[in-house]
């Protein structure tokens, strides 16, 4: 079912488009209001702290997710890593809602907090891509990600539906609570499906850039600010679990902390640069480190970019970046991967869904 691919991991980057697009399709109804469960709907307007427990990728989607529904919705969440979660609960507040993010609704670290939970009396909703699926036939609530089988090991599409379908909850509890919006999230989403569409277009100009930055370097770092900063937290996870290529992703802030002593001439130092209230910073930050001699490769947004930007991705909502910006990452990981003969879809030590502590 792979088609004319020669990679699950490449159809299901290909794919995203179309997951918008049904996503906007399954969450709005025939008057283009925003179509979600009542009790879903209630319990987030009921809770006064949302707690998103989820690992990996979907961690990464859970701190974008945080962003949303704190800066649209004004209700304060926090993000566990689930592994962690279950051994060193932090202080709970009166009212928690939990909401559990798991592409397969399977992984057992996350499962065991649900258990965990529940046994406290507290409310649960999962967002999985896998109606049902453990995590989401055991949680009170379910929410649907519609991404379709993702069959890669590497998590590409429930990536960027996940965070779809949290921008849609953010908005929705706004809504819930009065608040009024300046956007039209169905709109502005249907932005980031053609945005996606013209990257996907773009491979070959992508593994050109591999080929310039990522030659046979063993590490690699992804800095960025703000949003930008968590999105470099899931390009340094795709490109080092496909690739092997050692990366981890940065706060631009916190390189000279430490960080910044490792690099050195030809270091590749990818950085994202999507946001305008902290693109002077982060720009900062390149020349810090181009000046230790790294080959900088800054990926930034149109209306934000700067000539030598090595790729400039289309504009959308400032808070919906992560949608767009994460595809050029998610390419540089394959192309990364398949010019050092990796086994794209089947990295070694990894399975598809975690179900063991
Ligand atoms: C990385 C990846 C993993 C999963 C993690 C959680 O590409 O796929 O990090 O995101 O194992 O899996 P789910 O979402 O199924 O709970």
């Amino acid at each position: 079912e792979k088609g004319t691919y020669p990679h699950f991991m490449l159809k299901e980057i290909d794919e995203q488009p179309f997951v918008m697009r049904k996503i906007i399709n399954e969450y709005q109804t025939e008057n283009n209001e925003l179509k979600l469960d009542e009790n879903i709907r209630a319990a987030m307007k009921a809770c006064d702290r949302i707690y998103i427990i989820a690992a990996g990728t979907s961690y990464h989607a859970g701190l974008v997710g945080k962003e949303f529904i704190e800066k649209l919705a004004k209700v304060p969440v926090e993000v566990h890593v689930a592994s962690e979660f279950s051994y060193n609960m932090p202080l709970l507040s009166e009212k928690p809602l939990f909401v559990f993010i798991s592409q397969s609704g399977e992984t057992a670290d996350s499962r065991a907090v649900l258990v965990k939970i529940k046994e406290l009396g507290y409310p649960s909703l999962t967002i999985t891509n896998v109606p049902g699926s453990t995590l989401s036939r055991e949680a009170d609530y379910t929410l649907n990600l519609y991404a379709g089988p993702e069959i890669a090991v590497a998590s590409t599409k429930a990536y960027t539906a996940q965070i779809a379908v949290l921008a849609i909850l953010a908005v929705d509890t706004a809504k819930a609570q009065g608040i009024t919006l300046d956007f039209d999230p169905m709109q502005e989403l249907a932005i980031v499906a053609n945005a996606m569409e013209i990257l996907t277009d773009q491979k070959e100009g992508i593994e050109e850039l591999v080929r310039e930055y990522l030659p046979t370097s063993r590490n690699a770092f992804f800095i960025g600010r703000s949003t930008d900063y968590h999105v470099c937290m899931e390009g340094a996870l795709k490109l080092k679990e496909i690739s092997y290529i050692q990366a981890e992703g940065f706060a631009g802030g916190e390189l000279k902390h430490g960080t910044i002593a490792l690099i050195e001439e030809g270091t590749p130092v990818i950085a994202l640069a999507t946001q305008e209230n902290v693109n002077y910073s982060i720009r900062g930050n390149v020349q810090e480190v181009v000046a230790r001699g790294a080959n900088a490769l800054v990926i930034s947004m149109r209306g934000l970019e700067q000539d030598t930007d090595a790729f400039v991705i289309p504009h959308v909502h400032e808070l919906l970046t992560p949608l767009v910006s994460v595809v050029p990452l998610q390419l540089l990981a394959y192309y990364a991967a398949l010019h050092r003969d990796c086994d794209v879809d089947k990295p070694r030590n990894l399975a598809k869904s975690v179900t063991v502590e």
